[in-house]
């Protein structure tokens, strides 16, 4: 079945994301193209709606990105949002200038009465999100001002007959108190778009679709332990059963017991053909003595290659692999931030090794909490589908000093100890990452009557949206206690706990 489209045409704003994953909550299909993407292609898509996005520019600029004007034409609703609001009047012939004074942050919006459709529903005198120098000070013809704030007479405009509708301020950020609402008004009244887009139906859906599209072949699919890995395998599992193999390496660097819980679901919950490689010996052999980051990665990463290109030669010829790409990946902005795509993929490297077809990559059109909800509706249990992200290289760049099985498992003690106190604190959720570290410095403490000089554990927690910048968690004092008597007291060869307190930037979230 063929869903409703809404397309993001992405202008560099910061929310570009957010809008598209606002809209999906409402159970509506969205896709973020480039700003660049023409008229034609537009509407070859058959968009029931277009969303212009923000962006950092101001329309003046020759430089700033801009749509071609017969976007406006097409027929087809749009709605504009901060720079995007801008665009349509600058497009459309009115004047947009620099605001006397600018708005950022909570600002109280007036809705013009009586409300049209966008603003069905929400009451004048709510809390608007802005953040905008430029604003709209001239509508252009045909468009009438429908709601205003103190600094911003026309933080909204509409030309209904046109389809064409501007707001000023960010309904997709929580602190428009009204967002969603407006949103929805947008999607079903404005673009008739009845929401029938759900997590349950895509799923089927793409089973189905992997079945047909596999046939008989052979697939073959490197499982991390991770949850894109995890669901992919699981999705393409569902579709195919044995015709799958699914290739674990084990490199030793993995937290407590985790090698261990990837076989068991692999294995028992969804009886999956399966191969646990336990290559650690092979992986220390070769990290002996390595301190540097960059290079136990590249080792770690090499050797991981390796590893599978191995096993995989044992099941001969494939007709595809399995790949967790998900949709933050290959979003293609067109504004120049590829400086958000991650360099650390470390199965990025396997297309070139393995004897294979095509690469299939069953996420691909999904955000990352929608890849847990398609884990749920999998039957996946909750506690792998709400992992929080964990390096390919592992433990490996937890460890300052060079790594020893010694090392590995003190680290593995202390991580657990972490993980469990903030797991019974019920604070799990609440952070993006927690982890420990084993650091590079020794220090004297005293235990009962003796003089000790070992190992110094750092703690790490932090939120974040996107893992390019951080905050750190402002963990209750008795949590953090907890955890450090506990792993002074349970941990051999520790003697110190400290909690790092740096935001990203300047620190990263990893030590190493
Ligand atoms: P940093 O330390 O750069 O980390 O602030 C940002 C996010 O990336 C993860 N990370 C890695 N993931 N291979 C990976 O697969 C790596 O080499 C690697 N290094 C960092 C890190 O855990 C955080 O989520």
């Amino acid at each position: 079945m063929e869903h409703q489209l809404i397309v993001v045409l992405d202008f560099g704003g910061q929310y570009s994301h957010l809008i598209a994953r606002r809209v999906r909550d409402l159970n509506v299909y969205c896709e973020v193209k480039p700003y660049t993407t023409p008229p034609e292609t537009l509407r070859a898509l058959h968009p029931a709606g277009i969303i212009l996005t923000g962006g950092p520019n101001s329309v003046y600029d020759p430089q700033s990105p801009k749509c071609d004007k017969a976007l406006l034409a097409l027929g087809v609703p749009v709605l504009g949002i901060c720079y995007g609001a801008q665009l349509i009047a600058f497009l459309a012939g009115g004047t947009v200038s620099s605001a006397a004074k600018g708005e950022y942050g909570r600002v109280t919006l007036g809705v013009q009465a009586p409300a049209g459709p966008l603003f069905a529903g929400v009451a004048s005198g709510q809390t608007c999100w802005m953040s905008h120098t430029d604003c709209i000070s001239q509508t252009p013809q045909g468009f009438a001002v429908t709601a205003q704030t103190d600094n911003c007479p026309i933080a909204a405009m509409e030309d209904p007959r046109r389809k064409l509708y501007a707001v000023q301020f960010h309904p997709e950020v929580q602190h428009t108190v009204f967002g969603n609402a407006l949103l929805g008004n947008f999607l079903q009244s404005i673009c008739g778009c009845v929401g029938d887009w759900q997590m349950r139906g895509y799923v089927e859906q793409t089973i189905a679709q992997l079945k047909e599209k596999i046939g008989g072949r052979k697939v073959i699919c490197a499982l991390s332990g991770g949850v894109d890995s995890t669901v992919a395998a699981v999705m393409v599992h569902k579709a195919i059963g044995k015709q799958l193999t699914c290739i674990f390496v084990d490199h030793g660097l993995l937290r407590k017991n985790e090698g261990d819980q990837v076989e068991e679901i692999c294995r028992k919950t969804f009886d999956m053909t399966f191969v646990r490689v336990n290559a650690q010996k092979e992986f220390l052999g070769l990290l002996a003595g390595v301190t540097d980051p960059e290079q136990k990665r590249k080792i770690i990463g090499e050797t991981f290659i390796r590893v599978f290109e191995r096993e995989s030669q044992k099941i001969g010829k494939v007709g595809f692999l399995v790949q967790g790409t998900i949709y933050p990946d290959v979003i293609e902005s067109g504004v120049g931030n590829s400086a958000m795509i991650k360099s650390h993929h470390n199965v990025g490297a396997l297309p070139d090794v393995v004897d294979f077809d095509e690469i299939i990559e069953p996420l691909r059109m999904l955000f990352k909490d929608e890849v847990r909800r398609a884990g749920l509706e999998l039957g996946i249990a909750p506690e792998l589908v709400w992992r929080q992200p964990f390096p390919g290289p592992g433990l490996g760049v937890r460890i300052l000093e060079p790594i020893t099985p010694e090392r590995i498992a003190l680290l593995q003690e202390a991580d657990a100890i972490f993980r469990e106190e903030i797991a019974a604190a019920g604070l799990e959720r609440e952070i993006s990452q927690y982890f420990a570290v084993l650091t590079n410095c020794r220090s004297v403490g005293v235990m009962g009557d003796f003089r000790t000089y070992d190992a110094t554990i750092a703690l790490r927690a932090v939120t974040t949206s996107d893992f390019m910048t951080a905050e750190f968690v402002p963990l209750p004092y008795d949590v953090l206690s907890k955890v450090s008597s506990r792993i002074v007291n349970e941990v051999p060869g520790v003697n110190r706990v400290v909690y790092d307190i740096t935001a990203k930037p300047p620190g990263t979230i990893e030590w190493e």
